[in-house]
């Protein structure tokens, strides 16, 4: 296998234990038993001349869900940002006001965005972006408080010498500029990492360091105080699988519980694979949750093809280079399962939503972060062409109670 650089630190932890999924046709099945699939293909990233792309059989898919079906977006100043006056931001506004009922600012509302310099709070593009999800009937899930990612730590942060006062004087300004107008909130982000002997804890952030856990339960005390209204979320990627992140997670969020700590919900990223994470696993991860009385929330669902953690994944030898057919109808079974397993152990009071992490294959982050630029994958439910994939057809059909 060879190795590629990574960015975000995802599967080193997580997916590495994992082998044998590559060539994404995993699902198996016929790809010309979707009856609803095009018979044009205009998908210009397939080379086999159709089925990448499908007619939908439905209008709208946020009306075939009782909770908000959303995106991630680009907004802003971003290279492809809705927010723009061309014809790309037009196509993905398309297909949002068609599709979703909820928007995830994917980068606008991260600390440096919004509070780069200690006390000057810059709102004006994500005003922007939530006066446009305002306008449409959309809502916003709001992410994220605090994140340890340093390319989104600001100065302050590192610098601070009374650092627990100065985060509740970032949830407070933030949370309070936004309540009412966003639906919930990711308040903590990505808290949890294995240490060097592969133990998992707390990540050792610079939020833990000077802070200890404390920092947790104290911003979503300081968040709620600021916005009595908004769904609090903690949110991490890995914690649909069976390993110890996912209990260690469980395990602070009975601390949390039982110390009355105001968290609602998890979000789970759900940046998976073909074949990994297990469904049973998947499905027991969202139940474990759901019987904690807390709502769970997929936030940032992709499913690319390649998985450079799979075994038989190598660079550029046995990458899957053209997304065929076959391709296309494993991606819709996998989401369709995906969807179908959050629908089986979710109570209907429990279920947060459903957010896909991009609106289209052109603007995903596994292209640039997990894959190195080395090559691209579609790992969304619009092409790059902004047409419907058979991916969105499987989250329709599953949405209808429809099998998969
Ligand atoms: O805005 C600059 C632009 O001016 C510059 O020319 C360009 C060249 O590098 O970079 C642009 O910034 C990029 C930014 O996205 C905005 O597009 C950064 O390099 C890039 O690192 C950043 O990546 C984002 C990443 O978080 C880090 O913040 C991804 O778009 C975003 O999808 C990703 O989202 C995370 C979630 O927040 C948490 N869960 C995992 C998920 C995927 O990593």
């Amino acid at each position: 296998m060879v190795l590629i650089k990574l960015l975000y630190p995802l599967a080193v932890v997580t997916v590495l234990p994992m082998v044998g999924c590559s060539s994404g046709g995993s699902g198996s099945g016929n790809p010309s038993s979707s009856s609803s699939t095009s018979s044009s293909s205009s998908s210009s990233n397939s080379s086999t001349g159709g089925n990448t792309t499908t007619t939908l059989t439905f209008a709208n898919l946020h009306v075939l869900a009782g909770f908000p079906v959303g995106t991630a977006v680009s907004a802003g100043n971003e290279s492809f940002s809705i927010m723009h006056s061309n014809a790309n931001a037009a196509s993905q506004r398309n297909i949002i006001e068609q599709h979703f009922s909820q928007i995830t600012p994917g980068n606008i509302m991260k600390m440096r965005y919004l509070h780069n310099t200690y006390g000057t709070f810059t709102y004006e593009q994500a005003d922007a972006l939530i006066d446009y999800a305002a306008a449409q009937g959309k809502g916003i899930h709001a992410h994220a408080l605090i994140w340890h990612r340093s390319y989104q730590v600001p100065d302050w942060v590192n610098e601070s010498e009374d650092l627990q006062s100065h985060l509740d004087h970032h949830i407070s300004n933030i949370a309070e500029h936004f309540a009412g107008k966003v639906d919930s909130w990711d308040v903590v982000n990505e808290a949890i990492d294995r240490n060097a002997e592969g133990v998992w804890g707390y990540r050792d952030s610079v939020f833990y360091q000077k802070l200890g856990k404390s920092y947790i339960p104290n911003a979503f005390i300081t968040a709620r105080a600021a916005d009595v209204d908004a769904e609090l979320y903690y949110n991490d990627y890995g914690i649909s699988s069976a390993d110890g992140k996912f209990q260690f997670m469980l395990q602070m969020v009975d601390e949390l519980l039982a110390d009355d700590v105001p968290i609602d919900g998890i979000g789970f990223q759900m940046h998976v694979f073909m074949t990994w994470p297990d469904i049973s696993h998947i499905r027991s991860a969202f139940e474990q949750v759901a019987d904690r009385g807390l709502k769970v929330k997929i936030t940032e669902l992709d499913i690319p093809i390649n998985n450079p953690f799979g075994g038989e994944y190598s660079y550029p030898d046995n990458y899957v280079s053209n997304f065929t057919a076959e391709d296309a109808y494993a991606q819709k079974q996998r989401y369709c399962q995906i969807v179908e397993a959050y629908l089986q152990a979710v109570p209907i009071a429990l279920r947060g939503g459903i957010t896909v992490w991009g609106v289209y294959d052109g603007d995903t982050w596994l292209n640039s972060e997990l894959f190195s630029n080395n090559h691209v994958d579609w790992p969304l439910l619009f092409s790059t062409n902004f047409l419907p994939k058979p991916a969105a057809q499987g989250v329709g059909d599953a949405l209808s109670g429809r099998a998969c």
